[in-house]
């Protein structure tokens, strides 16, 4: 069976598919199959749009993207959306970033299209929480720093106010990675000091993880709130905090990377 056969899409189907968090090369070969094969495509903001460069040129392309206090489409109409598309028979791709099981609300289309008896698929995604503090150069565990991590959203979903009772009671974890936390940083530094951990916590904020524009600011428990505000981060980032943060004036390396490739166009388009 050829690649193009055992990724293609079936007609009537939902695929909930992992765009990743960005970079391209973290496309899957089934997500790309998928887009390849499909006859729309219903995305979110998050999805870096060089990805749809991997859909036909004729391909149907919605933007269902879901943009902090800005425009967005309501839960229920995407869910219709994907029920009335796939009740067409037609080959369907939801394209969600990250994963679409962790935070990307892939578990609510799920059931939707369960209820509705349309069948779906789930392709999962490389998500953000792994791959964005590891283009800015942290372990996530590592032997002698961390042999815990957990994954916490910033914001609870209906009201956006920090979850502060989870915050306290996952304060001990080595690792935290937070999502959705940007806004609410210096409530989710304090509540985790009140639980009893170190003010000199190192802390990273990773915005735009694994693009070229991607930056990290660096600080701890007690100073990450200023530094951000200083330097004016905004959504969506990755907040890590933990021992393995320090780590990453060893191990850095994509910023570099985009900082040389940068000035090597610069210096390209200079001399043309
Ligand atoms: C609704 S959640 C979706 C998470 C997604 N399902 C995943 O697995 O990555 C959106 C949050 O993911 C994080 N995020 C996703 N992509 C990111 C990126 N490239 N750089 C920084 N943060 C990102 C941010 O915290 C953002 O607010």
């Amino acid at each position: 069976m050829s690649f193009d056969e055992k990724f293609a899409a079936r007609p009537g189907v939902v695929y909930l598919v992992g765009a990743g968090p960005g970079d391209p090369g973290l496309l899957t070969l089934k997500a790309r199959g998928l887009l390849a094969s499909c006859d729309v495509v219903i995305y979110d903001n998050l999805v870096n749009p060089e990805i749809l460069r991997f859909a036909q040129r004729d391909v149907e392309r919605i933007d269902v993207g879901k943009i902090g206090g800005g425009r967005h489409t309501p839960q229920e109409e995407i869910n219709m959306l994907l029920i009335e598309r796939a009740r067409r028979g037609e080959r369907v791709v939801r394209l969600k970033g990250g994963d679409p099981f962790l935070f990307g609300r892939g578990g609510e289309e799920a059931e939707a299209l369960r209820r509705a008896s349309i069948p779906f698929e789930v392709v999962p995604g490389v998500s953000s929480a792994l791959a964005v503090p590891a283009y800015a150069g942290i372990p996530l565990t590592h032997r002698e720093l961390a042999s815990s991590v957990v994954v916490i959203t910033g914001a609870k979903a209906r009201s956006g106010e920090v979850p502060g009772p989870i915050f306290r009671s996952l304060a001990q974890a080595d690792t935290l990675v937070v999502l959705m936390g940007t806004a609410h940083l210096r409530a989710i530094a304090d509540e985790l000091i009140a639980a009893g951990r170190s003010p000199d916590t190192p802390v990273a904020v990773i915005r735009w993880g694994t693009y070229r524009g991607q930056r990290t600011i660096t600080g701890t428990l007690r100073t990450i709130a200023d530094e951000c505000e200083r330097a004016g981060v905004r959504a969506p980032t990755v907040i890590v905090i933990g021992e393995v943060v320090a780590l990453r004036e060893k191990l850095q390396w994509f910023e570099k990377q985009s900082a040389h490739q940068a000035a090597r166009e610069e210096f390209a388009f200079v001399a043309e």
